[in-house]
């Protein structure tokens, strides 16, 4: 498999907003998206399957907020997302952020250990934060000031017990 990694552009628009799954945007969502100076888009495609994933993130003073990730439902498991969030913590580097921070639901197994593969920890858990009352876990990626490499820290809040 071979997945090249680009910044979107608003002619990816109508194929990201077709990636099925439960942080699906419209294509109107990512085209305001896309105006944002302060957002960052990128997009996975693969030859044979076009676009395949996308990431939405904020770069917020010294901070990347990672907003959104998903990979289309029949191209999963295959390191893609992984792929696309080394990029978006490279440019986190380039960039000199001091942390990457999101915030996932406390039932997303596949994210939260997609997240911790890559050194995130939980960092606080939001009670009640989705419209449907679950919890969101609070993770972040944080970066040494001096060498910028990432910081392994343990989790500061219990997830599970
Ligand atoms: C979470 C998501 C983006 C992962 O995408 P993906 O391309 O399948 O992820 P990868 O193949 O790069 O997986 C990397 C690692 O994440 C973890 N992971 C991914 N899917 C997992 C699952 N279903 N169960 C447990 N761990 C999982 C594993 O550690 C995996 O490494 P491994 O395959 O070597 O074990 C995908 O499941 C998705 O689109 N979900 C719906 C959208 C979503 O919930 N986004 C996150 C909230 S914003």
């Amino acid at each position: 498999m071979t997945v090249r990694i680009d910044r979107m552009s608003a002619t990816d628009a109508a194929a990201v907003a077709a990636i099925d799954g439960p942080t699906r945007l419209t294509e109107e969502q990512l085209r305001a998206e896309l105006e944002r100076p302060w957002a960052r888009l990128w997009v996975a495609r693969e030859a044979a399957h076009g676009v395949v994933a996308f990431v939405v993130a904020w770069h917020v003073t010294d901070e990347i907020h990672l907003l959104n990730v998903a990979t289309r439902s029949d191209r999963r498991r295959r390191g893609i997302a992984r792929a696309m969030l080394e990029a978006l913590i490279a440019h986190a580097r380039e960039v000199r952020a001091r942390h990457v921070l999101l915030e996932v639901r406390r039932s997303n197994v596949a994210a939260i250990g997609l997240y911790r593969s890559l050194g995130f920890f939980a960092m606080g858990v939001r009670a009640r934060y989705y419209p449907d009352d679950e919890d969101a876990v609070e993770m972040v990626l944080a970066f040494d000031a001096a060498t910028g490499e990432i910081v392994e820290r343990a989790d500061e809040v219990r997830l599970h017990g």
